[in-house]
Formats: structure tokens, sequence, C-alpha cells
């Protein structure tokens, strides 16, 4: 194995050494929460997970309901602040550890480096799917043009009926509103993707089609990182499993 000494531009050392194509490095990942509400009780959900992730490869985060798998990945986006651990990845060829970055410096990686489908689409009154979808792309400064015509190819691969993509998606269905934000996720060429069951809401086509697209991007050298209940999503697209509980 290729290793090399890295040194990241916050200045802190990665401890091991990682192989060239690894583009994220969970290292010893605690998170816990504490109810304030409840006495101030705290309890551990994840402890001390360290992993690798290699370009072109999907890792499915394996566990029980509750066990703290959504958790895990919003760690790894740096969603919730951990206890101890570091998250590194590449980013524009440089290692940065998210857990340490400003608040500034985290939403030019989010912009570039990495992708995150969450669960469920946020869905702002009014905004058209359309623009819910372009909204990643202009941000990076992508010709409007160019961005229209890459989300209308999406949603129609995604078989999103076309009467809905000018109507905001406050009143689409759990599957219509997972679409849209499937679409808003893949129009970026993320490196990486944390994808919470991006499938849940779909039926075996779309699903599918989703495997297809996200088949495409592990071809492309797209690291993925999944949660995904549907075993034909998972035995498609997963080249290995993470367990985030020993059982
Ligand atoms: N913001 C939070 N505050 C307090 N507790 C939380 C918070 N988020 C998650 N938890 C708790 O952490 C544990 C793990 O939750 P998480 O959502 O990560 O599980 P999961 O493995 O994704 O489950 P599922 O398969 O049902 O989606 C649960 O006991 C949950 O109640
Ligand atoms: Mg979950």
């Amino acid at each position: 194995m290729m290793t090399q000494n890295l040194v990241s531009t916050n200045n802190q050392q990665l401890t091991t050494n990682i192989s060239y194509n690894v583009v994220l490095q969970a290292e010893n990942i605690c998170k816990s929460f504490t109810l304030h509400n409840q006495g101030g009780i705290n309890f551990p959900v994840i402890e001390d997970i360290s992993f690798n992730l290699k370009a072109g490869e999907c890792v499915a985060l394996a566990g029980e309901s509750g066990t703290g798998k959504s958790t895990f990945m919003r760690c790894l986006y740096a969603n919730y602040r951990v206890n101890s651990g570091a998250v590194w990845v590449k980013h524009e060829g440089e290692w940065v550890n998210l857990c340490k970055l400003e608040s500034y410096e985290l939403i030019t990686v989010r912009q570039k480096t990495i992708g995150y489908v969450s669960q469920f689409l946020r869905v702002i009154p009014r905004v058209p799917a359309i623009d819910v979808a372009i909204e990643p792309l202009l941000e990076l400064g992508v010709d409007k043009k160019v961005a229209h015509e890459k989300i209308c190819e999406l949603f129609t691969r995604l078989n999103l009926p076309q009467h809905l993509w000018n109507l905001s998606p406050t009143n689409f269905s759990g599957g219509e509103k997972q679409r849209v934000n499937i679409a808003r996720a893949l129009a970026v060429d993320y490196p990486i993707l944390l994808l919470d069951e991006p499938t849940s809401a779909l039926d075996a086509t779309n699903s599918q089609v989703v495997i297809e697209l996200l088949q495409e991007r592990k071809k492309d050298g797209c690291a993925m990182v999944g949660i995904f209940h549907d075993e034909e999503v998972r035995s498609q697209l997963c080249d290995g499993e993470l367990k985030v509980k020993d059982s």
C-alpha cells in the first residue's frame, strides 16, 4: 500500500498513514447526547469508531434502529459536534478536519467536496422544485442554462412528472420529495456522498434508477457512505459495511 504523511491545512498532523486514494478518514469518533430537559442525563451513542473511505467505494452503515447510524452520518457531515475524534476529508487536494473548521470553511467543503442526502427534503414554501434542486449548482457558480439542463435531465431520469417541476414540493408525496432531494445532491459531482436512506420512499422502479445513478457516480470515483434498509440496494451498491455498534 502506498502511504504518505499528511499535514492538513489547519496544521494538524494526521496520526496515521493514509493510502493515496483514501478521501475520508474518521478517527476515534465519540458522540453522546445530554438531555437537558431530563435531569442532564448523558448517554453515549457513538463509541470510538474509526474507518477509511476510498474513492469509488461505498460503505454501508449497519445496525438496528436507534443504534446511531444517522447520528454517525451527521458527525461525518459535521452537523453534530463530536465529543472527541476527527473527520479528515480530502478537500481540493488538502486534508481538512471537519471537526475543527470555521463555519465559513465548512460551507466551502460542503459546496464542493461532500454532499449529503438527508432522509427528508427541507421544503421551503413557494420555492419550485426546480429551484430547490438547482441551488447547489448556482452556488458553485455554474452557468444558469447549463445548471437548468442538468436538473431537467436528472428529473427526467428520476421520473419526476414534468408538471411538478415548477411547483413547490410542499404537497409532493414522500417519494416525489425524495427524488427532488436526490436530484439536488447528484447535480453536483461531489467526490464524497453521504446518503441517509435515499430510496426509503421509492418504489422498485425508481429505486433502481437511483441505484444506477449511484453506480455511475461510483465508477467516476465518488466515495459513498450510505444507510440502506433495502437489501437489494445494499447488494448492488455496497463494497462493505461498518457496524455502528458491536452486537
Ligand atoms: N439530537 C438528538 N438529541 C438527543 N438524542 C438523539 C438526537 N439524535 C439522535 N438521538 C438519539 O440517538 C440514538 C441514535 O439515533 P439515530 O437516529 O442515530 O439512530 P439510527 O440508527 O439512525 O436509527 P433508524 O434506523 O431508526 O433511523 C437514539 O436513541 C436517538 O434517540
Ligand atoms: Mg436513521
